[in-house]
């Protein structure tokens, strides 16, 4: 592992409480979670975040990325596969303490993809224990909206969207918390063992939901006019 690196995140941790490796350690230590996965690795800034968590948990990092990764750290408690993290059968087939034991936590920072997230959190929720966490990375748009990023914006929305429209699906089995600091963290606590359901819920029409606020708009502006008092 970069020392320098692992200092960083080191001094992160302790100093900066509102970022997010410093959220994800905390919640893995202070819930004592054994079994961590993280999907996406590249340069380790996370994986260096969970190998300070799980050395006092005594826990377990699996982290999964399609580029070769494995000369980031020789720590024993850490194993890394390079597979596409879809790929969730060869996963348990080479990590089969993952299907035995489930998962604790869960990292999804792979391909900021909405359709890539929501297979992601049908594949991998089965598998998480209860009162387990995944923790969605990059989920808001305001820090692309800031740079005037149009496509990277509505893609952000849409992966908040996914992850949203999975916990209204799954309401009764799954605690939900959105933190919007820095890229927007995304957090489900599962509380319940339960069939996931992988249908959305009934959605408004998009064309009637702008036609509804341009009415709305008008009507208010009237109202103001008017002179009504509230
Ligand atoms: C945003 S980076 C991960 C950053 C890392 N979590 C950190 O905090 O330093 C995304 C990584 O996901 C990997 N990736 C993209 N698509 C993937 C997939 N389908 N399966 C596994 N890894 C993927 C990329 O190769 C890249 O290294």
């Amino acid at each position: 592992m970069d020392n320098n690196l692992f200092d960083e995140v080191r001094k992160n941790i302790e100093n900066n409480k509102s970022n997010h490796l410093t959220i994800m350690h905390d919640t893995i230590v202070k819930n004592n979670l054994k079994t961590i996965v993280e999907c996406g690795v590249d340069r380790g800034t996370s994986t260096c975040a969970f190998l300070e968590a799980i050395r006092k948990t005594t826990g377990r990092l699996y982290s999964f990325d399609i580029k070769d990764c494995s000369n980031l750290s020789s720590n024993r408690n850490w194993s890394f596969l390079q597979v596409n993290d879809l790929d969730i059968k060869r996963i348990l087939q080479k990590f089969p303490d993952l299907k035995e034991n489930g998962i604790d936590f869960l990292y999804i920072d792979s391909y900021h993809e909405p359709n890539h997230v929501r297979s992601l959190l049908h594949k991998y929720f089965p598998h998480i224990n209860v009162n387990g966490y995944v923790f969605v990375d990059d989920t808001s748009a305001y820090p692309f909206r800031n740079l005037n990023i149009l496509t990277d914006s509505i893609n952000s929305d849409l992966c908040k969207e996914e992850v949203e429209e999975f916990y209204f699906s799954n309401f009764d089995s799954i605690d939900y918390q959105y933190n919007g600091g820095e890229n927007g963290l995304a957090i489900l606590k599962k509380i319940k063992n339960k069939d996931i359901n992988t249908n959305y819920l009934w959605k408004y029409n998009f064309i009637i939901y702008f036609f509804f606020k341009f009415v709305k708009k008008i009507k208010y502006k009237l109202l103001l006019k008017s002179k009504l008092k509230f």
